[in-house]
């Protein structure tokens, strides 16, 4: 969710007005993605880079993390829409903390869709977590070195409970994954939107989940294998290998 603060700073206004006005936009963002069926939504709020900006920024959006979870908390669950944390949540302000944890247990029965708020999160961070795990499960003799695979790896992160990704949608212009979701998103479609994020509406997510619709998913394999396993024919004609 990339652009808030110049999406302020373009109308004059302060980085926190923007960050203030990209919750809007996660509100729409939210609701729509569960609406439509996606089963699981993670959203970029903070990584354990941005600790580095400005305090009084930093301090800006822990509130307004805090009001987002007391304000959405009813509709969240009213929706079935579980909140889930991935990041280091034990490195945010306790009252930061407090709030979330309680989103989380208020939200708990939700089976519609699971919304991950990625907070003090970092994709390098998170794996060398899960190695350090494996590493003590493997000194204490609780795992062999060579039983260890790309799932119990897997497991062992703060995405261990969540599918792959499948569409990984950045806004404000960069193309870069800055460090978000690394192993989680191997073989997801990327897809980088010139707009700022407080201003991605409910119709652009759709036009990104119909152009995602439309990407033929190999995974290493050829069209042809991916069309037989599909139990389409595969016409060479159609694919332009004839
Ligand atoms: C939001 O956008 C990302 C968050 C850390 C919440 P930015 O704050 O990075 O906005 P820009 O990139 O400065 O425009
Ligand atoms: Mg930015």
């Amino acid at each position: 969710m990339d652009g808030n603060g110049r999406w302020a700073q373009q109308r004059g206004l302060e980085r926190v007005d923007g960050h203030a006005e990209g919750a809007r936009a996660v509100r729409d963002a939210v609701e729509t993605a569960a609406r439509i069926g996606v089963g699981y939504l993670t959203l970029y709020a903070f990584s354990n880079a941005n600790w580095a900006r400005p305090r009084a920024e930093v301090e800006a959006l822990m509130r307004l993390l805090v009001d987002f979870a007391r304000r959405e908390r009813s509709e969240l669950r009213a929706q079935g829409i579980r909140v889930n944390v991935i990041g280091q949540l034990e490195e945010l302000p306790t009252s930061t903390r407090h709030a979330v944890e309680e989103l989380i247990a208020y939200t708990a029965d939700g089976d519609r869709m699971t919304l991950s708020l990625a907070l003090s999160y970092g994709g390098r961070a998170d794996i060398v977590e899960a190695a350090r795990a494996l590493a003590v499960r493997a000194r204490a003799g609780l795992v062999l070195p060579e039983e260890i695979d790309e799932s119990s790896l897997h497991r062992e992160m703060s995405t261990g409970s969540l599918p792959d990704v499948d569409l990984l949608i950045r806004t404000g212009g960069e193309t870069r994954l800055s460090d978000f979701l690394l192993f989680e998103a191997a073989y997801a479609e990327l897809v980088f939107l010139p707009l700022m994020w407080p201003d991605f509406r409910p119709a652009t997510l759709l036009e990104a989940i119909t152009a995602y619709g439309r990407k033929e998913r190999r995974f290493g394999k050829t069209s042809a294998q991916v069309q037989l396993a599909e139990g389409r024919s595969f016409d060479p004609v159609d694919t332009g290998l004839s």
